[in-house]
């Protein structure tokens, strides 16, 4: 881990129900939470109310997506206003899989993010290669691209967490190395460094992501330049996140 405080986020992506995430929710309130840990979760859309009502302050609330300007007539959007509204305090923005999946790209991205900050909304900015990329030897072209999306985008780092989720070991069980890891942390904080400043580099914090688990979190942990996790799958298990929480010690 490095200087900044550690950072854990929980994305649950489209899954639960109710019932579902009323468990959860009840598992994290119970849980034993390393206290020098931010820890936020991203529920879906149509359960932030319900979380954010019944969760432990000691978690924060994130969006996992939000539209790029004011809200008004997009249908099937959701604005960074009535995000705010219930209680969100960050959003997760160029996930792998709005990117991949659903098409976003570089720009529009880089916009949503501009917008959320100006609004007073923490932005979890994610970056990482595919597999054919990695393999190709462009891991660094392909992150440092997506960041200077980001960077030409908005104005300050300050209330920015950037995550590293190599889209290749995003939900398939595969973990890049600590090693893997650490190598594109460090590349990310040298870019921060010589586009930016060194200020910039070690207070914004980069966290991983990538099928972290309750036995692989600690060695991930023990990097210097990874402050923390994103974590997908194993963020839906109450139990296995507090322990992924407290890897840092
Ligand atoms: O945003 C977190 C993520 O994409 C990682 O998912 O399921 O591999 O931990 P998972």
């Amino acid at each position: 881990a490095g200087s900044g405080k550690f950072f854990v986020g929980g994305n649950w992506k489209c899954n639960g129900t109710k019932d579902s995430l009323s468990k959860l929710v009840s598992d994290l309130n119970s849980a034993t939470l390393e206290p020098d840990v931010d820890v936020v979760v991203a529920p879906p859309f149509v359960y932030i109310d319900q979380v954010k009502n019944s969760i432990t302050d000691r978690i924060e609330i994130s969006a996992q997506n939000s539209w790029v300007g004011k809200g008004g007539a997009f249908t099937g959007e959701i604005s960074v206003e009535q995000l705010k509204d219930l209680g969100c305090k960050w959003v997760i923005l160029g996930h792998s899989e709005r990117r991949h999946i659903i098409g976003e790209n570089d720009e529009f991205i880089g916009k949503k993010a501009a917008y959320a900050l100006s609004e007073g909304l923490g932005v979890i900015a994610c970056i990482g290669e595919l597999l054919q990329e990695r393999e190709a030897g462009k891991t660094f072209d392909v992150c440092f691209q997506q960041l200077k999306a980001f960077a030409d985008a908005v104005s300050s780092w300050d209330n920015i967490v950037i995550a590293y989720e190599p889209v290749w070991v995003i939900g398939t069980g595969k973990v890049a190395t600590p090693e893997q890891a650490q190598e594109v942390h460090a590349a990310v904080r040298d870019w921060l460094k010589k586009n930016f400043s060194v200020e910039v580099a070690s207070k914004t914090r980069i966290i991983y992501g990538g099928s972290v688990n309750a036995s692989n979190s600690a060695e991930l942990a023990k990097k210097e330049d990874i402050d923390g996790f994103l974590v997908g799958g194993a963020s839906l298990k109450g139990p296995e996140f507090a322990t992924i929480i407290n890897s840092v010690t």
